[in-house]
């Protein structure tokens, strides 16, 4: 079935028959859920969203009142629609009585905007909230250095007298104790230099992160490559990327049991604000692994520092990954349930001659 107007429309649009049976999807419909229209028509909605509380609500309203319904407050016009068993997209909706079939039915409208600006806010939130928490963690780790080396010193002055061996066992724990969170402050004092630009091969730059992580885990059965060999270079700091990356591919290898699998891949992506930008075209490198998932009591924060689930973690590399990321215009994402984490790296694609 075709409709000229509507297969034109840059909204997404579909029709229904009174049943609720999708008899229309335009084209934007097939972008917009990222599924053929085929996969749509001739199903009933309530099959094709996973809570179609709210659409059919509004289904049921724009019937009773012959007139267009929109979801409008901010909680209740997220709907989601089940992708597949990664993605879920949200989006508002409006419903209008229609008799465009020749007999009555609806006519679905599907907003992005809404969309696009939680995304942006949360983008920016994030960018602020992060600016802010690193400023706070260089002036804090800045105080305490010094204190820090006052304190290691004292002790190997005491450890130098002739103790006897019960209180040298004191003044090694301060020592080794000085020298872990010496460590943890120059991880947090890392310098805000810009960064060094190059043009780099990715998958080079992933090969190299692999060679590193197989030799400290040596248990890890190997990792799976699924990479898009026409991806194109691109221009950023290709150490930086590589120690982002290093963090995410150790954090799995850490997550996952001597059984466990991590899959990278590489794909081009279109159309994606980063940081408030839109870029035409990006590259996504996913890091995909089948361990346990994050802890639900840290998933919300783990790109803050001092975030960590694991014994003995310090809770940086995330931090420090989404940092270094930042700094090369891209960003980090994650995705986790039990068995199936997923973090990306994504970084635009700049055409630029060097
Ligand atoms: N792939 C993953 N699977 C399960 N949990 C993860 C994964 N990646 C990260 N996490 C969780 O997120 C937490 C934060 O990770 P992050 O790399 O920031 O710190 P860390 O690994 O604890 O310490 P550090 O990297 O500084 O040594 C981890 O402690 C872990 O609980
Ligand atoms: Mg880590």
């Amino acid at each position: 079935m075709k409709f000229s107007g509507l297969d034109a429309a840059a909204t997404a649009m579909m029709i229904l028959d009174s049943s609720r049976i999708i008899r229309y999807a335009n084209p934007s419909a097939e972008n917009f859920f990222n599924t053929s229209t085929k996969n749509l028509l001739d199903k009933v909605i309530d099959s094709v969203f996973i809570s179609p509380n709210i659409i059919n609500e509004i289904i049921s309203l724009a019937s009773e009142n012959d007139c267009t319904f929109k979801s409008l407050d901010q909680t209740t016009n997220i709907l989601s629609l089940k992708l597949d068993e990664n993605e879920v997209l949200d989006f508002s909706t409006m419903a209008s009585p229609t008799n465009i079939l020749g007999k009555p039915g609806f006519l679905l409208e599907f907003n992005t905007v809404n969309r696009q600006l939680q995304k942006i806010q949360r983008d920016e939130q994030m960018l602020n909230q992060a600016k802010g928490n690193h400023e706070l963690i260089r002036n804090l780790a800045h105080e305490i250095k010094n204190p820090l080396g006052g304190l290691r010193g004292a002790a190997q002055l005491l450890a130098s007298d002739n103790l006897n061996r019960d209180t040298k066992k004191f003044t090694d724990v301060i020592i080794s104790e000085a020298d872990r969170l010496h460590k943890l402050l120059d991880r947090l004092l890392i310098p805000t230099k810009l960064p060094t630009i190059q043009q780099f091969n990715v998958h080079e730059a992933i090969r190299r992160v692999t060679d590193l992580t197989q030799a400290e885990f040596p248990k890890t059965i190997g990792y799976k490559e699924n990479f898009d060999v026409s991806l194109p270079s691109v221009i950023a700091d290709k150490e930086q990327i590589i120690q982002a990356m290093l963090n995410v591919v150790r954090n799995a290898s850490q997550a996952i049991k001597d059984t466990g699998k991590i899959t990278i891949s590489t794909e081009v992506i279109r159309q994606v604000t980063l940081l408030k930008k839109l870029h035409p075209l990006a590259v996504k490198i996913s890091v995909r692994d089948n361990g346990p998932g994050i802890p639900e009591e840290i998933k919300n924060k783990i790109f803050s520092p001092l975030i960590s689930g694991r014994k003995n973690g310090s809770g940086l590399g995330l931090f420090l990954a989404q940092k270094l990321i930042n700094q090369n215009h891209g960003a980090v994402l994650m995705q986790s349930k039990p068995g199936d984490t997923v973090f990306s790296i994504i970084l635009p694609i700049t055409f630029k001659e060097i």
